[in-house]
């Protein structure tokens, strides 16, 4: 599919209502991911960040207004084609049940399959590249059920990676992680975007982490977005006042340049 420019971004939201049952989430958000960047959700628990992913994923289908995928109502385009061009990986996926970590990853094909067709070159090349920048090859005949936080997590990002889409949403892919993988999880995203140009949406919890790997960054607070911009322009001491209730000041990184919050007001410390 190619993008349309007379409607902008290839996938974007117009008056977004999402509820479950009751409780309304979001209420009217109007969002564009830009293509071809690494767009970074922030903001506290509970404030909709899951939800609005599932919902660009078409995990959740929305109660009012809609997610357009190249200018057509999410809703509307068949799954399998939603999966070709967008995955998804929610922030605790639940693993079939018996499974092996190499089968886990297979599954990632699923959408590029007709039923008639047999396991490809391209597929397989997929696979294996997918557990290599994962580092899961060690853990392919492993039970994904008997892997530890971070491994499990491993393999579902290679899962996600398989599925080789041009959007990509992930959910806190580094929760579980130790620092390591955390750094190597976000440097293998920034390669998928840079060599590839891939579009990824992350959410993240980790506001430095969020400054240095953000393109664009979008901070949401009672699901509305409260400001969105470059890291440079959305990391303010005001803005985590704002959004996180938390004092803090924002300095240099010494390592990019780029904003750096450090919790808690000097006074505090006097
Ligand atoms: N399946 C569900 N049924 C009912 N309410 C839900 C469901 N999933 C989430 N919620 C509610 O929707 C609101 C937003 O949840 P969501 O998971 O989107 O938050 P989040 O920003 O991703 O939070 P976190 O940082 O904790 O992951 C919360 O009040 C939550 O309790
Ligand atoms: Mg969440």
């Amino acid at each position: 599919m190619t993008g349309d420019s007379t409607t902008g971004n290839r996938l974007r939201a117009e008056g977004l209502v999402l509820t479950y049952e009751d409780r309304t989430v979001v209420d009217g958000l109007d969002l564009e991911i830009p293509d071809g960047r690494v767009t970074v959700i922030i903001g506290p628990n509970a404030c909709g960040k899951s939800t609005l992913l599932r919902a660009l994923g078409r995990l959740l289908k929305p109660r009012r207004g809609s997610v357009l995928l190249d200018g057509a109502e999410l809703a509307r385009i068949p799954t399998k084609r939603v999966a070709q061009e967008i995955g998804l990986l929610p922030q605790t996926p639940v693993p079939p049940e018996g499974i092996t970590v190499s089968e886990l990853v297979t599954r990632g094909r699923q959408p590029h399959h007709k039923w008639w067709q047999q396991w490809t070159e391209a597929d397989e090349r997929a696979v294996g590249e997918a557990m290599d920048r994962t580092a899961t090859g060690d853990l392919a005949e492993r039970l994904v059920d008997e892997l530890s936080g971070g491994q499990r997590q491993r393999a579902w990002i290679a899962m996600a990676l398989a599925q080789d889409t041009d959007l990509l949403l992930l959910d806190e892919p580094t929760t579980y992680l130790d620092i390591a993988h955390q750094v190597e999880v976000l440097d293998l995203v920034r390669q998928l975007n840079r060599e590839r140009g891939r579009t990824v949406v992350v959410v993240l919890h980790d506001l430095n982490q969020a400054a240095r790997y953000a393109d664009h960054l979008i901070a949401m607070k009672a699901g509305r977005i409260v400001a969105q911009g470059t890291p440079d322009e959305v990391i303010t001491a005001d803005l985590v006042h704002d959004v996180f209730g938390l004092a803090s000041v924002v300095v240099p990184d010494p390592v990019t340049g780029g904003p750096l919050v450090v919790p808690g007001a000097p006074w505090q410390h006097g």
